[in-house]
């Protein structure tokens, strides 16, 4: 199948600047991938089914258990991004923001990600672009995904990706 590949420049996606407004259906069980303090959770637990993030950091779960008090449909897990917890295929949504830039070896990591994903499930991943800049990821990318747009702005490269 041919590579569908869109490059957007100083441009911010919803997930980045507004994640209200990022489509969500009310069926989507979301993995969070390096939630740290579990912002992005909470804002995902409003319009999701069930949102589970994890992190390898015992010091960020602790904020973000503080941050998802309240909520009923997200959990926590202490858990390595190269050694997902959980069987293949079961996530409608995978976010992972400024993750990849602290993994060692980002492509074990994404192909963690891309292996827990249902199919036709939408994969978002963003770095620090001073690491890991637009090419580097959309090399990445390419290897899971035939359908990807990339966003690159001052400091963040984000590639959306749907998995088929
Ligand atoms: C820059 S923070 C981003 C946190 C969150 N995604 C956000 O945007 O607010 C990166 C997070 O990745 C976590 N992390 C780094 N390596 C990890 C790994 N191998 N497995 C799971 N989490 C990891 C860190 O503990 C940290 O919370």
């Amino acid at each position: 199948m041919a590579l569908r590949c869109q490059i957007f420049r100083d441009t911010v996606p919803k997930i980045q600047k507004h994640p209200r407004k990022c489509k969500h259906k009310k069926k989507d069980i979301i993995l969070d991938a390096g939630c740290g303090t579990g912002f992005f959770c909470k804002i995902l637990s409003e319009k999701a089914k069930f949102v589970i993030g994890i992190d390898g950091s015992k010091n960020m779960l602790q904020i973000a258990k503080k941050r998802l008090s309240g909520s009923i449909n997200a959990q926590l897990i202490l858990a390595d991004v190269d050694y997902l917890p959980f069987l293949s295929q079961k996530f409608t949504k995978v976010f992972s923001v400024t993750l990849l830039q602290n993994v060692p070896v980002p492509q074990k990591s994404l192909k963690e990600i891309f292996r827990v994903c249902k199919k036709n499930s939408l994969v978002v991943v963003s770095a620090l672009k001073k690491k890991i800049n637009l090419m580097e990821l959309y090399q990445m990318l390419t290897e899971f995904s035939d359908a990807i747009q990339l966003f690159e702005n001052q400091e963040d490269v984000i590639g959306f990706c749907s998995v088929e």
